[in-house]
């Protein structure tokens, strides 16, 4: 399957992209930064380094733009993610020149050239999307099919009571997102805080090749994060989640399409996804052919697939 990913590694994002790498049915065409967990920047820089410690320096990495939809980026999330956004990792820099093109205008052209076959998956702040529909009106037709991580559908927010940080960054991109005439699936918190990995999946990656040990290290951030949340040294896996909800590797198993609309208020409520689910506790789960699929659950837990990847790598 031809991809397209748009990223802010992110450790997260980086656990997305090694898996997207060492699933053999990926064919991963093009990168796309964004800020969120750090600006565009960095972010670009940081898909380029791993790239290339992934032996995958030919895929080109275009980057974003800085500021968000209606307002500029204020600083991601360093205690999240580190200063540097993975983790104080010092990768080896990598080589490889950007795209020539933004991020929106490489996504563009990489769809009128393979109009239907093209993946997106989208596992930061909705920018470049938001902003290629805008440039391109006919790219909702153009790609197969969206897969987000991002959004609280039922689950309560990360950054607000309500809102998940992805959608919570750039609310006015979710909404033109959520809106345009494509096949959308959202990967929310519903999902992701609920595949975690543990201190014996860190070990596992430690002891392995410099690949997966540079991913490792990037862990220990993050685990130091989720312990507030687990009270263990542990982690949700929001964005390789969603990497596997794209590929099939995990398997849906509860599910809802409903139409589901951004708050753009400047209220409390700022870039919480509302979603229609009124119809939710009935036998058949509800099902509006245009809205938007959001994932509740999956079949079997996803770890022990994600380190089984990474591993490979
Ligand atoms: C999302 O926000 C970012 O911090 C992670 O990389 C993930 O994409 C989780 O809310
Ligand atoms: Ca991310």
């Amino acid at each position: 399957m031809l991809v397209y990913l748009d990223c802010d590694p992110g450790i997260d994002d980086a656990l997305a992209l090694g898996y997207l790498l060492a699933h053999p049915a990926v064919d991963l065409a093009l990168v796309g930064s964004v800020s969120g967990n750090t600006d565009a920047d960095t972010a670009a820089r940081n898909a380029r380094d791993l790239l290339e410690l992934f032996g995958r320096p030919d895929i080109p990495v275009a980057v974003g733009r800085t500021d968000f939809l209606t307002h500029p980026y204020a600083g991601g999330a360093p205690h999240v993610h580190g200063d540097n956004g993975i983790g104080g990792v010092e990768l080896p820099r990598g080589s490889a020149a950007f795209a020539a093109g933004s991020a929106a205008d490489e996504l563009i052209a990489l769809a009128r050239a393979r109009p239907g076959e093209l993946h997106v998956l989208a596992i930061g702040p909705l920018t470049n999307l938001a902003v290629a529909l805008e440039r391109e009106p006919a790219l909702a037709g153009l790609v197969a099919d969206v897969v987000i991580m991002g959004g609280a559908a039922l689950a309560p927010g990360n950054v607000t009571a309500a809102a998940e940080a992805n959608i919570h960054n750039d609310p006015e991109a979710a909404a033109a997102v959520f809106a345009a005439d494509w096949d959308v699936t959202i990967v929310p918190l519903d999902a992701t805080m609920f595949q975690r990995f543990e201190q014996a999946d860190l070990d596992a990656l430690q002891a392995e090749g410099p690949r997966a040990r540079a991913l490792g290290r990037m862990l220990h951030t993050y685990y130091a994060f989720y312990r507030q949340h687990f009270g263990r040294p542990s982690s949700a896996l929001h964005d390789p989640l969603a990497a596997a909800v794209l590929t099939g590797e995990a398997v849906v198993s509860s599910a809802a399409r409903v139409p589901v609309v951004v708050d753009t208020s400047d209220g409390p409520g700022r870039g919480q996804t509302i979603a229609e689910l009124r119809g939710r506790y009935r036998p058949v789960a509800p099902h509006h052919p245009d809205g938007v699929r959001i994932v509740f659950d999956i079949a079997e837990p996803f770890a022990p697939q994600l380190l089984a990847r990474l591993l490979s790598l």
